[in-house]
């Protein structure tokens, strides 16, 4: 039989889909057998393995048949009722959510029609870019330093002059995906007043909030400016990203589009996971599993910097993220972080290119909590290597 020429059957928003590069990278290679710095993968040390049997059990015989029957699109009572406990937020203004990727997807559905405009740093978060060109959303970036807010200001007021609508601003204020930057308070508080001045709404991306290494906590753009932001958390990084669990904190009439939204999306977040995820976190279990993530992650940042620090040639540059995942590199001009992918995968290890989060070729995405220390030394040794080779 012919085959079938199916590309005439599918719909606008398809032709501006993009595959993301890193997943991409993900099908190529057995994450095991190399030295991966690519991924945003938490380490597998941080999972509560031991914990999970007498978790489910648990959830069996406190909630029985409730914990595998459909459950309210909000999200279960309980689970909301722990989040409002632990966050200080009041339970209408929370909405749980099939994962904080999920969380981009709703507010641009809600937010964006094609052509609208989406504001963000530059670099930013890939799934976030995947989304907002999914609904065929513009998107107009800056960097972060030195004057975010104000370039902000003057994109919303020249893109209003010519007509065009601009549909949120999207922000990760913490140890930002992926450069692992974060905004000071005053950054904030700028950028707050600016979208109050300019009338715009804030989605606040934060799945590494609570994964702070040194330093003090910044409040939230949620916790300055509530009327305007929809700020969305996630379990993926503090407990597990198998679980697909998100929250969204927002005003009440933005969160009911969004509720409506999901109607049609999965109808509600996973019931089952919502329990063991309301368990772990109400019994203080989480916070003993964080307390753990956050010693050993800091570890790994701080074997990063210090390998860095002893290893790369002069030319290199990189941030010093106060927590997260990620760490930036800048290489001298004229660097092709793409090109010398192939030099880097063929002698054994892996990393994101910049140029995938729409920063220059010269920049990469080096992912710190995957891999043992152990694996970390000897991956970065030879990423230096490599790289002192080729500049
Ligand atoms: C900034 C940012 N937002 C959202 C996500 C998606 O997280 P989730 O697993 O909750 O969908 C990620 C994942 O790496 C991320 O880095």
């Amino acid at each position: 039989m012919e085959p079938m020429d199916y590309s005439g059957f599918f719909s606008e928003d398809v032709g501006s889909f993009f595959r993301s590069p890193v997943r991409e990278i993900f099908k190529r290679v057995d994450l095991g057998s190399i030295y991966s710095f690519a991924g945003g993968y938490p380490s597998a040390d941080t999972f509560p393995l031991d914990r999970m049997a007498p978790l489910a059990a648990r959830v069996v015989e406190k909630y029985g048949a409730k914990a595998l029957q459909y459950g309210g699109t909000q999200g279960v009572p309980e689970l909301r009722q722990v989040l409002s406990d632990r966050y200080g937020v009041p339970l209408e203004n929370i909405q749980v959510t099939t994962s904080s990727q999920q969380g981009i997807d709703v507010c641009t559905r809600i937010l964006a029609d094609p052509g609208d405009v989406v504001l963000t740093a530059c670099p930013t978060y890939l799934g976030a870019l995947q989304s907002f060109r999914s609904y065929r959303a513009e998107v107009c970036s800056f960097p972060l330093r030195p004057a975010f807010a104000q370039a902000c200001r003057e994109a919303v007021r020249s893109l209003r002059a010519g007509g065009r609508k601009v549909a949120f601003l999207y922000l990760i204020p913490d140890f930002q995906n992926p450069s692992g930057e974060t905004l000071s308070l005053e950054e904030r508080r700028e950028i707050v007043a600016m979208a109050r001045e300019e009338g715009i709404l804030i989605v606040e991306d934060s799945p590494y909030r609570e994964l702070r290494y040194e330093g003090e906590d910044i409040p939230s753009l949620y916790s300055l400016a509530p009327e305007r932001v929809l700020h969305l958390g996630s379990f993926s990084k503090i407990f597990a990203p198998g679980l697909r669990l998100g929250w969204i904190f927002g005003p009440p009439a933005l969160l009911d589009a969004i509720y409506v939204c999901k109607q049609s999306l999965d109808l509600c977040p996973p019931v089952f996971d919502q329990y063991l995820a309301a368990e772990f976190m109400g019994s203080g279990a989480l916070d003993a599993n964080l307390r753990k993530t956050v010693a050993l992650y800091r570890g790994k940042r701080d074997l990063m910097l210090s390998l860095l620090e002893a290893n790369m040639p002069a030319g290199v540059r990189w941030t010093h993220p106060e927590g997260g995942l990620f760490l930036w590199l800048t290489l001298p001009e004229g660097f092709d972080s793409v090109a010398f992918y192939e030099t880097a995968l063929s002698a054994g290890v892996a990393y994101v290119a910049g140029s995938f989060f729409g920063a220059g070729a010269n920049t990469m995405r080096l992912n710190f909590s995957f891999m043992t220390e152990d694996r970390i030394r000897k991956g970065l040794l030879l990423l230096s290597d490599l790289i002192r080779q080729a500049i």
